[in-house]
């Protein structure tokens, strides 16, 4: 059932360069993790040691309530205290915190001060427009700097904030602005991308004809064209912060470790979306920590995570765990090709760069370009690469590690996912690699593979990914929800107390872990997260679709593509013409990246007796496999 795209495992071995091994924060990483397991909440604690907190915590851990865990309680801090105020006081208020380069080729650069200065000035427009602690606030933008400005005055007045991806549709927007009930929504005019704009500000006036509850839209200028600024619900990013009310100063507000930081929302087996929730203390001592080491993170760095900061990937390792440990990042605006398929080359070169952090899905779009155009570039100032979103095939990651790398940069390929805050299972500087595999859990993270029992798999066997004991970035609940939380992540293994992964994973000889894919009905297509029954149900909201059923099936390039099939209400046509219909429907309920590369139009679908789509039938088929199973199949 799993979704296996590619090569099985190598046992292929790449050890790390002696000077990296010489440098690293964590020499040996079995003694750290034999440490942390010993004691994991001493461990945990001593973490927490290394960040500022306005009150230190009564307990580390209250698992009373149990799978509702929380960490460092009685604990008061702000994710912004340690992210930007405690750097205030420092040599390291003049150091860069973020150089920012936009597809037109405009660059910015923060220093923390700057930058904090800018955060304060947001914090008080957010507060003149009456925001208080725990009121959630929609973000609706592209990759430009006010993305990150916006996210952290959010979290300086403790206003959770709700980050909806620019990539998608105005209906995914509307239902997660209804769903967290954001009264306040921040978006841009336009954002670049392949040269045209993309129109988020239109999206936005759609999607608030359903979500009327948005009282207040800010807009920051991005791309210049004419939009609608609705009279009394519409203001200027930049005039508003050029109002005497954003002063440069503002106070951090006080809160309780386990006080909402925000929300994202990811997709799951079934139904809508489900808004994971994550907390101000935990989060911040899992991130930081995380960061630092797998990533050995240093003032010298220049850390470019090319993700988005509307992904877990750009919150935790854009946002907040840089900024904690005083980095300096790099953000780009754009897609990776344009407008030259070195653009990233060039920008690594151009900038010093020294670690890379992206997804197999750009790396194998990179690849295609040739190695001409990495060629081209003076590499020389990268030290670490980093993986994540998928698995990576073997054939990537060597090109990754030869081309990109030059054969002397490890590859930290990281399994981790929105729920978990952040990496989970990952290599840390000095562990030899085995391309394809995410090796260990890092220190203090009990993981396992399992069978439907609860048994642990031997060596070779496939099973279920399961984490067998808190951490403190771990989500909290599923907004609004909490019996789903509970259902979907504790409910299978609910006598041993261990979090459902949702992934199958097997160990090998050595211990290392290799993640296959989802055992669930979620597809990842180009790292993105997708659930079926999204796209099922964006594409039965058409008026010719009585029943559809969609799945992935394996793309060299995406990972995986989307494939549907659909049953037509009577006398509905099922030409051309509705196969180039039915994907802008998508597109337009869902988001581009759910569009499914291919449409058929079936009689009928493979069921169980209880009504349940047997895609598993539908994706052997597909790709020419035995059919497997089929006892339980209606017809
Ligand atoms: O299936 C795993 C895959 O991505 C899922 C999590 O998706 P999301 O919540 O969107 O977070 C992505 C970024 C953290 C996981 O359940 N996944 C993520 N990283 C890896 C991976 N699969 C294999 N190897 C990875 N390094």
């Amino acid at each position: 059932m799993a979704e296996r795209g590619f090569s099985p495992p190598t046992s292929e071995w790449f050890h790390p360069p002696p000077e990296l091994v010489e440098r690293a924060r964590i020499a040996d990483p079995e003694a750290t993790s034999a440490r942390a397991a010993a004691d994991r909440l001493a461990f945990w604690e001593e973490r927490a040691e290394t960040l500022d907190w306005y009150r230190k915590w009564d307990n580390v851990l209250d698992d009373s309530e149990a799978p509702f865990y929380r960490w460092f309680t009685g604990a008061q801090t702000n994710i912004t205290l340690n992210a930007l105020d405690r750097h205030l006081h420092t040599a390291r208020r003049n150091q860069v915190a973020f150089i920012w380069e936009g597809e037109p080729g405009d660059q910015q650069t923060f220093s923390y001060w700057q930058l904090s200065r800018e955060v304060n000035r947001f914090a008080n427009v957010l507060r003149g427009l009456g925001l208080q602690k725990g009121d959630r606030v929609t973000i609706y933008m592209g990759r430009i700097p006010e993305i990150v400005i916006a996210m952290l005055a959010c979290a300086k007045i403790g206003a959770p904030h709700s980050v909806v991806y620019g990539g998608f549709s105005e209906q995914a927007l509307a239902d997660r602005i209804q769903d967290a009930q954001s009264r306040v929504l921040i978006t841009q005019d336009g954002a670049w991308l392949r040269g045209k704009i993309v129109r988020l500000k239109e999206t936005v006036d759609a999607a608030l004809q359903q979500s009327p509850i948005v009282e207040t839209v800010v807009v920051a200028r991005r791309t210049g064209q004419d939009i609608t600024m609705q009279a009394g619900r519409d203001y200027w990013w930049h005039e508003l912060m050029a109002s005497p009310q954003a002063g440069a100063e503002a106070a951090t507000a006080v809160m309780d470790a386990e006080d909402p930081l925000f929300i994202l929302y990811t997709s799951g087996t079934t139904g809508k979306p489900k808004g994971v929730l994550h907390t101000h203390g935990g989060y911040q001592v899992y991130t930081s920590t995380t960061l630092s080491w797998v990533f050995d993170l240093r003032e010298e760095d220049r850390w470019w995570c090319a993700a988005d900061p509307g992904w877990i990937t750009g919150h935790s390792y854009i946002v907040y765990a840089p900024l904690i440990l005083g980095a300096t990042s790099f953000l780009y605006e754009g897609a990776p090709g344009y407008p030259a398929p070195d653009r990233y080359w060039r920008m690594i070169a151009e900038h010093g760069i020294s670690i890379l952090y992206t997804a197999p899905t750009a790396i194998r779009g990179l690849m295609r370009y040739g190695d001409d155009w990495v060629k081209r570039h003076d590499l020389s100032s990268l030290r670490l690469l980093g993986s994540v979103g998928e698995p990576i095939n073997p054939e990537a990651w060597k090109w990754y590690h030869q081309v990109v790398g030059g054969g002397r940069c490890p590859i930290m390929d990281t399994w981790w996912q929105t729920e978990t805050g952040g990496f989970m299972i990952t290599p840390l500087p000095t562990v030899p690699l085995k391309p394809g595999s995410a090796t260990r859990p890092f220190p203090g993270i009990e993981v396992d593979v399992v069978d439907d029992e609860g048994n642990s798999c031997p060596a070779g066997v496939d099973g279920k990914l399961v984490i067998q004991s808190p951490w403190p970035s771990m989500l909290r609940t599923v907004y609004g929800d909490p019996q789903r939380y509970i259902d979907q992540y504790w409910s299978e293994f609910a006598e041993q107390g261990w979090y459902l992964a949702g992934d199958s994973a097997r160990k090998d000889e050595d211990g290392y872990i290799w993640v296959i894919g989802r055992i669930d009905d979620v597809l990842l297509v180009s790292g993105y997260r997708l659930g079926t029954a999204e796209i099922e149900s964006g594409l039965v909201s058409h008026a010719a679709v009585a029943e559809a059923a969609v799945i992935g099936v394996p793309d060299e390039l995406r990972g995986n593509r989307v494939q549907a099939y659909c049953i037509l209400v009577a006398g509905a046509e099922g030409d051309e013409a509705l196969v180039a219909e039915l994907k802008l429907h998508v597109r337009r309920e869902v988001g581009p990246i759910a569009v499914p590369a291919a449409i058929e139009f079936v009689e009928t679908l493979p069921k169980t007796r209880s009504g349940k789509i047997m895609r598993r039938v539908l994706k052997a088929e597909a790709q020419g496999l035995p059919l497997g199973d089929l006892s339980t199949l209606e017809d």
